[in-house]
């Protein structure tokens, strides 16, 4: 940990000495999604919501969105796994996890951590758009647009991040580092190399 970073300090040792830098500090998250959630009970008033998160990285997202949120939503979760190496998609995508409940009808909001090539986002909106929702449309908290490869609307961005490989609030590497209150980078060495 470097003097320039104290609010690290929060981190298991392991973890804190993987991290290169703050991108976003997790303050500036919980700003963000109070915009952001004012601008979707706004929009939706006098409707009720289905909040759809994306497993796992959007755990954090859909918790603290659906903490400010002033409508009625109801919380449903899909797993999906994209077929790449460790830090890349392929667009080949398998749902390991489906709805619970019927969004015919329904406002669905799909809330994701990160959009990076959009792949992955633009099988599941064509896969959630053929079960008739009254309306579809995306909260991301991140989204890298210099990677994108098809071109999505997503309605609700919290951050554009350039492209590099983020890590917290939900977003990992080989599954760790997802509790990291701050999205931060790694160093080369937390990839094993
Ligand atoms: P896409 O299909 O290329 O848009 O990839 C989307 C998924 O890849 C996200 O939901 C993440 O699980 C993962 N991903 C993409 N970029 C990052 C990153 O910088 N850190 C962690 N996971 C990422």
């Amino acid at each position: 940990m470097s003097e320039a970073e104290p609010e690290l300090a929060y981190l298991p040792v392991a973890y804190r000495e993987h991290v290169e830098r703050v991108l976003i500090p997790a303050a500036d998250i919980s700003t963000r999604l109070d915009e952001l959630a004012a601008e979707v009970s706004e929009d939706y008033a006098g409707t009720e919501l289905l909040l759809v998160g994306v497993l796992k990285g959007a755990i954090f997202v859909v918790a603290d969105l659906h903490r400010r949120l002033a409508v009625p939503a109801a919380v449903d979760f899909m797993a999906v796994s994209s077929y790449g190496s460790a830090t890349t998609s392929s667009g080949v995508v398998r749902i390991l996890k489906d709805l619970d409940t019927e969004i015919e009808g329904r406002h669905v909001l799909v809330v994701e951590d990160i959009v990076d090539s959009g792949l992955t986002l633009d099988y599941l909106l064509k896969n959630l758009r053929s079960r008739r929702p009254a309306t579809v449309e995306v909260l991301s908290l991140l989204t890298k647009p210099s990677r994108r490869e098809v071109d999505l609307p997503i309605r609700y961005v919290g951050f554009e991040v350039p492209d590099v490989f983020v890590v917290g609030y939900g977003l990992d590497f080989a599954e760790h580092y997802r509790g990291l209150s701050d999205i931060v980078t790694l160093k080369p060495e937390a990839y094993g190399a």
